[in-house]
């Protein structure tokens, strides 16, 4: 809802509202965001009020001298006119001057959500009567320059999107430097700053850090949005916890270099600014010429961080995602790339493939070296035809045979890249990035397209849609190796090279979005050396992304909470490997891997056929219970009820209609003589009874070593044949929990689980948890 009078605007969601009024000079001022008010009887105690400017500060103007626009909340700041914050805007004008002044012009608002022309943008499918979008025109009539302020409602998101656009009304060129997508004023009160951080193989690690004076970046300048820095950010107060306190979220529609700043003023007022990456960045604006902001996502919720991450996920899975697999449950698949790596030919594919079939598999999954003369990282990227020593009937051949075992069939493809060791770059060398007659750098061996350029676009869009129609492809894993250098290109003029990564991305988009047009039945899974572009914009068009290239259990709760915070799990690819994990050589059970797996799109990354019968068995029943629970897991609401508590995280997914839950109990190590824990739930119907199990795990004697010898009647050798025999014949089953109790039982008192094991005695009620293991629980309504 967006309402208007006199010269107040309003945008309320369910639960929040988010208010600013028009300045009598023509600035706007920011009142307030939050929780839900009603300002029927006026806004009066939301307006600052200034008789007299204090100390140093620039007045801005001789009919209005006690506006600061240093110490006041504004929807919209710039240089010159004495705020000295960080800025949303910066423009060079033709005559090398930068002060900008833009004031209210007028006010649209829309029925329908507004759309950008030139990013993707967030949609509402059920537009209803309700004005869902304001676009306020704000103007310099010093340089005659127009700028668009736009806001859209997402009422049941409890979300607002902002963006912009400038306009160059002016009959002078511009030179655009910074434009950013949020900005957002607050009065600082002692909030903390939650970003997320990492490397390939540890994203998504959160980091708190206290908002102060000075000023706090959380940006990338890789090219991408990348997984050093995601560009989802939350500020919350200071003691907020899972269930209670003022949280805000920020996020960004943009997979380019971003840009978010926390600063604190000395006059006690926090900004927020978010964007596009200013460094890297100058665009020039002819007379005519427009510029859009990528759209900024903003949340609040006053119950904690779960209220705000349940704001982010509903956002991001109605208004965010689309096409044919938005709502659709997402297959498990398996990847042939920790089982195979560059080392494959149809017939070893063809036997995992039958293992994975039996096993309950449904998409089979040829992940790189397909194509070209791929052995190794070095060369073939850009040649897309099928290596026919690997593929001796094609991909079309694999594929049949693949269908013929009852799955589908998907391939991987990194269509942005091009090896100097390829036909393709030795007959287009101009289409790589680089600087003319200077030595570029590589990032693994490789080189970027130029995607500014529309014969390369092209290119690539008829190369995929070819490979993509040669064979009956459901699935394209779509990857992205490197990060930018040498940022170059021979399309632009010298005065617009820094306009480079935001032509790629657009260009990107166009390429991306003209094929998931063209292929709608096929599943997009993005992935950039897994999540090195894990952002908002790519799920505008693929609805998953691989989350990380590590796949060990106990680094993937971390990962997995991580993205948690901002994006839902129906879009985080998570994969069971084998052990020792390839990326960390920690061994983990198969259990625990599939446990943690299946809090995401799970899919299998390991050689099936190589498993112990046993394993085997385990996979099957492992597939067989996710898929009749994957509905909950999918697209069911998302709880962190512990996060590192003593090393114990545990999760909860509860079904959107609340008829089950299914929760994650796993200890990263044993606390010894510590027993006792519970699993206390969150969103179960409070009066609807429940009937509380769990996943039953089966035990080899053999995780007692030599403790066998406290109850075997003859000494037995730890390990010997006689060792290896009873564990074959012996096998001991978990502990079983059964009971039954109401919602609110379990929601506020919690479940007490059985005893784990403490070194003084065991048996059938007792919890075998090791290091890195885990337990999965369910709640299963009793009422139809
Ligand atoms: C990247 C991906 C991996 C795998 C390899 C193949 O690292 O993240 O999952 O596809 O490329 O080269």
């Amino acid at each position: 809802m967006i309402h208007n009078k006199n010269d107040l605007f309003v945008l309320e969601t369910r639960d929040t509202s988010y208010c600013f009024r028009v300045m009598p000079q023509g600035h706007l001022e920011h009142l307030y965001y939050g929780r839900r008010i009603n300002l029927e009887q006026g806004y009066e105690p939301l307006l600052q009020k200034t008789t007299f400017l204090g100390g140093t500060q620039i007045a801005y103007s001789k009919e209005f001298p006690n506006v600061g626009l240093e110490d006041l909340c504004l929807e919209l700041s710039s240089y010159g006119k004495g705020d000295i914050r960080e800025a949303f805007l910066d423009i060079t004008h033709e005559d090398g001057s930068s002060t900008c002044d833009f004031r209210f012009r007028k006010a649209r608002i829309l029925k329908e959500k507004k759309i950008l022309d030139t990013l993707p943008s967030a949609y509402l499918s059920d537009q209803g009567s309700e004005p869902v979008s304001l676009e306020i025109e704000m103007y310099d009539s010093n340089y005659e320059i127009t700028l668009l302020l736009i806001y859209s409602v997402f009422y049941d998101s409890n979300v607002i999107t902002r963006s912009a656009k400038l306009i160059n009304t002016s009959s002078k060129k511009i030179w655009l430097e910074r434009i950013m997508s949020c900005q957002l004023d607050l009065d600082a009160e002692d909030y903390i700053i939650s970003t997320f951080h990492g490397a390939w193989a540890r994203e998504m690690n959160r980091y708190d850090t206290p908002a102060q004076p000075g000023i706090f970046v959380n940006d990338s300048k890789l090219g991408i949005s990348g997984n050093r820095s995601n560009p989802f950010f939350m500020i919350s107060q200071k003691n907020a916890n899972e269930e209670y306190g003022d949280c805000f979220g920020f996020n960004l529609i943009y997979s380019g270099e971003h840009y978010a700043a926390i600063e604190v003023n000395s006059m006690g007022k926090l900004r927020v600014v978010n964007g596009i990456q200013p460094a890297n960045f100058r665009f020039l604006l002819m007379p005519g010429d427009s510029f859009e902001a990528p759209e900024s996502v903003i949340t609040f919720s006053n119950q904690g961080y779960t209220g705000m991450s349940h704001n982010m996920h509903h956002f991001i899975r109605k208004h965010i995602l689309r096409g044919e697999w938005k709502n659709r449950v997402r297959p498990v698949l398996l990847n042939s790339w920790e089982a195979n790596y560059f080392k494959f030919d149809e017939g070893k594919l063809l036997k995992q493939a039958k293992a994975a079939a039996e096993a309950g598999i449904e998409l089979f999954v040829l992940d790189d070296g397909w194509f070209g003369n791929r052995k190794d990282d070095t060369s073939s990227l850009g040649d897309w035809q099928e290596n026919r020593e690997k593929l001796q009937h094609g991909l079309k051949g694999l594929a049949d045979k693949i269908n013929a075992l009852g799955m589908d069939f998907g391939i991987w493809v990194e269509p942005e890249m091009v090896n100097e060791d390829s036909d393709c770059y030795r007959n287009h060398p101009d289409w790589a990035v680089k600087l003319p007659g200077v030595s570029h750098s590589l990032g693994r061996n490789q080189m970027l397209l130029d995607l500014t350029k529309e014969e390369v676009r092209s290119y690539l869009i008829d190369e995929m849609a070819r490979v993509f129609s040669s064979a009956n492809i459901r699935y394209v894993k779509w990857d992205m190796n490197r990060i930018f250098s040498d940022r170059y290109s021979s399309s632009l003029d010298a005065d617009r090279q820094k306009e480079f990564s935001h032509r790629y991305i657009m260009g990107l988009y166009e390429v991306i979005g003209t094929l998931t047009r063209r292929f709608p039945q096929i599943l997009f899974e993005g992935c950039a050396s897994g999540g090195n572009r894990f952002d908002l914009g790519i799920l505008c068009y693929m609805p998953q992304i691989w989350a990380s290239d590590n796949t060990d259990a106990i680094c993937r709760v971390t990962i997995q909470s991580g993205y948690s915070y901002g994006y839902p799990l129906t879009v985080m690819g998570a994969h069971v490997s084998g052990c020792p994990n390839h990326q960390t050589l920690r061994n983990t059970s198969i259990e625990t891997r599939f446990e943690v797996a299946a809090f995401g799109l799970l899919g299998y990354e390991c050689n099936l056929t190589e498993l112990s019968k046993e394993e085997y068995q385990i996979v099957k029943e492992q597939i067989a219970f996710y898929k009749k629970h994957r509905e909950t897991l999918q697209f069911g609401d998302f709880y962190r009820i512990k996060t590192n508590d003593r090393g114990i995280y545990q999760w909860l997914c509860v079904a959107p209609d609340q008829s089950e839950a299914i929760g994650l109990h796993l200890q990263k190590e044993v606390l010894p003589n510590y027993p006792h824990t519970k699993f206390k739930t969150r969103g179960l119907k409070e009066e609807t009874s429940y009937h509380f199990t769990n996943r039953q795990q089966i035990f080899s004697i053999k995780e007692f070593g030599d403790l066998i010898n406290m109850i075997s009647p003859i000494h037995i050798k730890k390990d010997s044949l006689v060792h290896n025999v009873i564990a074959m014949v012996k096998k001991m089953p978990g502990e079983v929990e059964d009971s039954k109790a109401l919602g609110c039982v379990f929601n506020h008192a919690g479940v007490k689980l059985k005893q784990a094991f403490a070194g003084t005695g065991y048996n059938e009620e007792v919890r075998l948890q090791k290091d890195f293991s885990s337990r999965m629980y369910l709640w299963d309504s009793l009422n139809e």
